[in-house]
């Protein structure tokens, strides 16, 4: 079938909106009518080549929509079931699987980062030659085939729009403080960059009872924004932001700092944000190559804990569905995440407006 879809033919090149060619689901594979799918930062990683991924690619991994068609032998989905993506399929039955570590399972990395299906080859066409898709996913586009692994169904009370967040920013904030800090009741948390990640992280910290939640962020508009989903405290970014939280936590520091930016120098900064014994939860991508210098010698002396997000440590086939019972009973504001709407043809615009610091999450709709 023909599709329209955003392609990024290579960094620096602004996405184009072509008309593609779509192969149907084959074993395993789910076609999926695509209904919104977010701006995420992490394409925009794919622009600036901080993540190298084959081109021409599709991008688009925080999507969701409705099952149109399966391939033989699927059995999670059927047609018509409204369906929230998941970007890092686990198997669970690999290594990290049974260890309880979802989010790192191995099984289908390889064919995912190559952007191709599980049998290596690519469902997306332009005049015959191979478009890739990224994440597995490529939602920037009003249809996808996806391995039927990506799908997760959910609820047809919960709005696409609100599912589609779940499937990366919600689902990789909220598990940054969840799962992955595990953050308690009364405690400190500090959050560098109040983007779709960094706010769904304060809301995490919110649900799990923190007391103080100081959010920190270069562009003025975001103040607002992060107190609204449960900031206690903003501070713009600055030579004097550590010594501001310091001042806020008893000149301690934050109990957990969590960087949700992406870069090393930032990284480093919340390191010394940290009190002793605290914890730096990294859920921000730098770019591939790049190095954080943390001294190991405060590490150590202070025992401090420094550790990484992927997704949340979620399992999406658990969470997924518990995020939207969240969203459903008002514990997680998805609605005002959701601060403007696109056409994928304003894509770049939307892109745009995500640097510019103004919205919380952009989200194009099909
Ligand atoms: N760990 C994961 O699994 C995972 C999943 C999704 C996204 N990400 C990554 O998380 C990061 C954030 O994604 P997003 O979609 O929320 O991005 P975003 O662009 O919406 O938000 C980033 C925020 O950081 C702020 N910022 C930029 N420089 C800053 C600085 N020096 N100090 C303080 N604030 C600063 C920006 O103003 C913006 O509000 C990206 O690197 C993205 O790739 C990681
Ligand atoms: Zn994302
Ligand atoms: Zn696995």
């Amino acid at each position: 079938m023909k599709i329209h879809a955003a392609v990024l033919y290579a960094p620096g090149i602004p996405f184009a909106i072509e008309t593609l060619d779509l192969a149907p689901p084959q074993a395993g594979e789910v076609l999926v009518r695509v209904a919104a799918a977010g701006v995420c930062h992490s394409d925009w990683h794919l622009m600036t080549g901080a993540t190298q991924h084959a081109t021409p690619v599709v991008p688009g991994h925080e999507g969701a929509g409705v099952v149109v068609a399966v391939g033989p032998g699927v059995t999670r989905v059927r047609a018509g079931d409204h369906v929230a993506l998941n970007w890092a399929p686990n198997c669970g039955a690999c290594f990290y699987c049974l260890h309880e570590r979802p989010s790192l399972c191995d099984t289908y990395i390889g064919p995912i980062w190559a952007g191709t299906m599980m049998d290596g080859t690519t469902r997306l066409s332009k005049d015959g030659a191979p478009v890739y898709a990224f994440s597995a996913l490529a939602c920037f586009a009003d249809h996808t085939v996806v391995p039927q692994e990506c799908c997760v169904p959910l609820s047809k009370d919960i709005p696409l729009s609100v599912a589609a967040l779940i499937g990366c920013a919600v689902t990789t904030g909220v598990g940054a403080a969840l799962n992955t800090a595990r953050v308690k009741p009364g405690s400190s948390v500090a959050v560098y960059g109040a983007g779709g990640v960094g706010l769904s992280v304060i809301m995490g910290a919110q649900l799990a009872g923190a007391g103080r939640i100081i959010a920190v962020d270069t562009h003025e508009a975001k103040g607002d924004i992060a107190r609204a989903f449960g900031a206690t405290d903003v501070l713009m970014a600055g030579p004097d932001t550590v010594s501001a939280i310091r001042e806020m936590t008893g000149g301690r520091g934050a109990d957990y700092v969590f960087e949700a930016i992406g870069l090393p120098q930032v990284q480093e900064e919340c390191l010394a944000a940290t009190r002793p014994g605290g914890m730096v939860v990294l859920a921000g991508i730098s770019p591939v190559g790049s190095a954080t210098n943390l001294p190991g010698a405060i590490i150590t002396r202070q025992e401090k804990t420094v550790t990484g997000s992927y997704y949340g440590s979620a399992n999406p086939a658990r969470d997924f569905p518990l995020y939207a019972d969240l969203y459903r009973r008002g514990r997680l504001d998805l609605d005002r995440l959701i601060s403007r709407v696109y056409r994928l043809e304003q894509i770049n615009e939307a892109y745009a407006d995500m640097l510019g610091g103004e919205l919380a999450r952009g989200l194009i709709t099909f």
